[in-house]
C-alpha cells in the first residue's frame, strides 16, 4: 500500500513537471514565432568594426563555420569606385550593397564591376570558406577548414554567378564591414522585415590600433582620404585625424546601442573587445556564436584551439598566434613600440572612446612601461536594462 501511494505521488509530480515544461516550451516557441509570413528564417550578421582591430580574425571565426556564407568587406568595391566621395556620402550606397548581399542578390555588384566574370573578381573572395567549397567551388567540402592560398589556386576561375548560387544555400549570412561610422545608418536594415539582422561591434584599444596603423600607412592612405573627405587625395594619418573619426564613431555606435536604444535593437547588438577575445578566445567565441544562433562543432573547436595556440597545418601564414603567454604580448606590444608622446596624442583624440570602451588612460611613461599594470578594465555588461521597456509595441 505504502509503496503504491509513493509511486503514484511520484507519477503525479512527474506529470506536473512535464506539463509545466511543455507549457514553458510552448510559451517560448510562440514568443519566437514569426509575426508575419515575411519574417525570414535566415540570420544576418554584420561584424561592424574598423581597420586594424582584429576583424579579419573574427571574420574567419564565422567564415569557417559550415552554416555560414561570409564576405569580407564587400563595400570595398563601393569605396574604390567612388573614391572622391566622403564616407558619409557613401554610407547610403554601402548600406544598399550590404542589404542586397544579405538577400543574396549579387546583381548589386554590376554597378561597381560590370566586367565581373569570375569568383576572383570579388575583393578578398578567397578568405570566404563558402566561396571555396560546394556549390561555389568543387575543390573543398563545406565542412573543411579552407585556407586562402589553396583556395586562390583552385577556385578563382569559377564564374561569378556562383557567389549568388552559394549564398542561397546558407542559413547564416555574415558580412564584415569597416565602412560604417554611424549606427543610425543601419536602422532601415534593422527594421526591414525581410532581414534578421544582428550586429557584432568589434572594438580594440585605440592605442593598439594606432600602432598597427603605423605599420600599414600606405595601404590605408586611400581610405583615409575618403574618411577625411579629401576628394580623392591620399592621406597619411600622421596627426591621427582618421583615428579621431574612428574613435568618435565607436563612441557614437556604442552609446546609441546601449543608452536608450530603440526597441528594435533589443538582442541585436553585441559589443566585443579584441583584448577580451585574445585573453579568453573560446568564451568570447561561444558568446558570439550563441548571439548568432550558431553551434560550435568539434572540428571548429579543434581549429580554434590550433589557431590560438599556433598549431596545425599551414600555421606559418595563417595562425593567429596567441598562446596564453603571448596573448598579453600581442595586445600590449604597442606599449613597447609607441613613444609616450604618441600615446598622449592618441589619448587626446580618443579619450572618450578609451573611457567608454573600458580601457585605462596612461598618465606617465613609467606606467606605460610597467606591463604588470593592466589597462583593460573588466567588461561592464548589462549596464542598460531592457526590462524597463515594454516588450509589446
Ligand atoms: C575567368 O574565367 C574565364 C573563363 O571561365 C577564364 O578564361 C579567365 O582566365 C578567368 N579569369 C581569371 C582572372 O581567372
Ligand atoms: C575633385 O577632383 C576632381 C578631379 O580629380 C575635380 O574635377 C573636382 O572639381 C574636385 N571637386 C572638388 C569639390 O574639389
Ligand atoms: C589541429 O592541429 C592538429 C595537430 O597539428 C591536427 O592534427 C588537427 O587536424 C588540427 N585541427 C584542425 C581542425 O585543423
Ligand atoms: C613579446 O615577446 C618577445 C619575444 O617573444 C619579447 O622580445 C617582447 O619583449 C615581448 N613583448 C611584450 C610586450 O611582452
Amino acid at each position: 500500500m505504502m509503496r503504491l501511494r509513493i509511486s503514484s505521488t511520484i507519477v503525479v509530480v512527474f506529470l506536473m513537471i512535464q506539463t509545466g515544461f511543455l507549457l514553458f516550451m510552448y510559451a517560448r516557441r510562440s514568443s519566437f514565432m514569426p509575426q508575419s509570413e515575411e519574417k525570414p528564417s535566415r540570420v544576418h550578421i554584420l561584424i561592424l568594426s574598423s581597420w586594424r582591430s582584429g576583424s579579419s580574425f573574427v571574420g574567419q571565426l564565422f567564415s569557417q563555420h559550415p552554416d555560414v556564407f561570409y564576405l569580407m568587406e564587400p563595400a570595398w568595391h563601393v569605396w574604390v569606385t567612388m573614391y572622391q566621395n566622403s564616407a558619409k556620402v557613401l554610407h547610403m550606397a554601402v548600406r544598399d550593397l550590404v542589404r542586397s548581399v544579405f538577400k543574396c542578390d549579387m546583381s548589386v555588384f554590376d554597378a561597381y564591376m560590370p566586367w565581373k566574370r569570375n569568383l576572383s573578381d570579388l575583393f578578398q573572395w578567397a578568405v570566404s570558406r563558402a566561396l571555396c567549397s560546394a556549390p561555389a567551388c568543387d575543390s573543398f567540402q563545406r565542412t573543411d577548414i579552407t585556407n586562402e592560398m589553396a583556395c586562390k589556386t583552385l577556385c578563382g576561375k569559377y564564374p561569378f554567378s556562383k557567389v549568388e548560387e552559394a549564398c542561397k544555400t546558407y542559413s547564416h549570412i555574415v558580412l564584415k564591414e569597416v565602412r560604417f561610422f554611424d549606427l543610425t545608418v543601419l536602422y532601415p536594415l534593422l527594421t526591414d522585415l525581410s532581414l534578421n539582422l544582428k550586429i557584432i561591434h568589434l572594438v580594440r584599444d585605440p592605442r593598439a590600433v594606432a600602432k598597427s596603423r603605423e605599420q600599414s600607412v600606405k595601404a590605408l592612405a586611400r581610405d583615409n582620404g575618403i574618411v577625411l573627405s579629401t576628394n580623392g587625395t591620399k592621406v597619411e594619418d600622421s596627426k591621427y585625424k582618421v583615428l579621431q573619426e574612428i574613435c568618435s564613431s565607436h563612441v557614437q555606435i556604442y552609446e546609441t546601442a546601449t543608452q536608450k536604444p530603440p526597441r528594435f535593437l533589443k538582442d541585436r547588438y553585441l559589443m566585443i573587445r579584441f583584448e577580451d577575445l585574445v585573453q579568453d578566445p573560446l568564451s568570447e567565441i561561444r558568446d558570439m556564436y550563441t548571439f548568432a544562433d550558431l553551434r560550435l562543432t568539434p572540428r571548429l573547436e579543434s581549429w580554434i584551439y590550433n589557431i590560438t595556440h599556433g598549431q596545425g597545418p599551414g600555421k606559418k601564414r595563417e595562425a593567429f598566434k596567441i598562446t596564453s603567454r603571448d596573448a598579453v604580448n600581442v595586445s600590449q606590444a604597442w606599449r613597447n613600440i609607441l613613444s609616450f608622446q604618441k600615446i598622449k596624442k592618441v589619448q587626446e583624440v580618443c579619450k572618450g572612446a578609451i573611457n567608454m570602451l573600458g580601457y585605462k588612460l596612461l598618465d606617465s611613461e613609467k606606467e606605460q612601461k610597467d606591463l604588470s599594470l593592466d589597462l583593460v578594465l573588466p567588461r561592464q555588461r548589462n549596464q542598460f536594462s531592457w526590462s524597463s521597456f515594454n516588450p509589446k509595441n
